[in-house]
This record gives C-alpha cells, structure tokens and sequence, in this order.
C-alpha cells in the first residue's frame, strides 16, 4: 500500500477530515475520476451528531462539489427543517465521491474503490447515528440484498452505530405517497436521535429497536 493511501489514514488514525480530503486529491483510483468534473467529498459539521449517506453525485452535485444540492436536496433540506436541524448542523456524504455518467448505478471495484475515504469519514465524524438514503446505500451500509421498502422504519446496529434507512428523497419528488413516508422517517429518525442523546450507552446494551 504506498504511503498516502485510504489505508494509511485507516491505519493511522490521527487524520482529520480536511488531511483525509487532501489523501483523496484530484482521485484517479477508478475510472469515474476520468468522466466526473468535482470530487464530492461530503459537507457538514465534522463533529455532527447525524451523518446522511447517499448513493453517489448527481449532475449538479459533479458541478457544485456539494452532495445533495439538486431537487433532492431541496427536499432534504426541508425535511431536515422539519425535524430542527439545518444541513449545517449535520454531515451529508455519499457512497461514491464522483458522479457515475449518466447517474448509472455505482460498480463494484467503484464501490471497494472509495468505500475506505466513506468509513474513515465515519470513523472521524463518529455520528451517534447514520441515515443511509434509499437503497443503493442502505444495502451498502447493512450489507444485505434487502429492498429499502423492507428495512425503512425500523433501527439497525453495525459496528456499535445506529443506523436509520430511509427512503431517497429523489424517489419522493414526484410521489406524494412516498413523501409522506419520508416525512414520518425523518420523524423517526428524529425520536433516535433524542433517545441517542438520552441513553448514549443504548447501542453497547443491544436494544434492538425503538419502532
Ligand atoms: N443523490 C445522491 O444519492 N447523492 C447526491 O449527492 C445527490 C443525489
């Protein structure tokens, strides 16, 4: 492994957010560097107690260098709004830190390819609790084949964090049905956090499920 990999950080453990953005520098580790315009690393208080984690950049995100700053990102902010927080108050990231062209699905080597600079984001934010949006990053982050229509509502534990699958806010756009889903996840989400806030030590006892 040459000196400035992922895995150095990983191994090294004194990095910040800022020293493991400048590991990943203008990233050519997969193809995707070649065809995406912005690195997308992720945005939001390094010390959040909420982190998001989406599937990858969309065309405006390849643009701006922001996750979620499209349509879903409008909702996304307004559901945050809902619930007390504002995007600056939490930490947004994706799967992949470059656009797929045409937004096609992420590939494997895609994945093992960025998936160390996502968990060292984690390892650094240490969040109390992760929202992973829609499928793709749901069955990332819990490794499973489970459809996110199966394990939306319900708290999960990996590695000692809690993790809340919701549905994509860009699977809600255009589905009112869907929206009011979204809205009753993110109220959801809201009560584990406070119960997070209450009872820190709620993850190392096991509970399994506050739904
Ligand atoms: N969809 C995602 O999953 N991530 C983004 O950053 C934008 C849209």
């Amino acid at each position: 492994m040459s000196e400035g990999s992922p895995h150095d950080l990983l191994t090294g453990g004194s990095a910040d957010l800022q020293s493991l953005r400048a590991v990943l520098g203008d990233c050519h580790r997969c193809p995707l560097g070649d065809t995406r315009t912005t690195v997308v690393f992720g945005v939001g208080d390094p010390g959040a107690r909420l982190m998001f984690i989406g599937e990858a950049p969309g065309r405006n995100e390849d643009l701006q260098g922001e996750p979620f700053v499209g349509a879903a990102g409008k909702l996304l902010d307004e559901l945050l709004a809902s619930i007390g927080l504002d995007r600056s108050e939490v930490y947004i990231a994706n799967v992949l830190k470059c656009r797929p062209p045409g937004n096609r699905d992420p590939l494997p080597d895609e994945i093992d390819t960025c998936t160390p600079f996502l968990n060292e984001q984690v390892r650094l934010i240490a969040p109390d609790v992760i929202a992973t949006l829609g499928n793709f990053a749901t069955r990332h982050v819990l490794r499973t084949e489970r459809p996110i229509s199966a394990l939306r509502g319900r708290l999960f534990h990996v590695d000692g964090r809690r993790i809340v699958p919701i549905f994509h806010p860009a699977a809600a756009l255009y589905d009112q049905n869907k929206r009011a889903v979204l809205a009753d996840d993110f109220r959801r989400l809201r009560a584990v956090l406070d119960a997070a806030a209450d009872d820190p030590e709620d993850v190392a006892t096991g509970q399994p499920s506050l739904f």
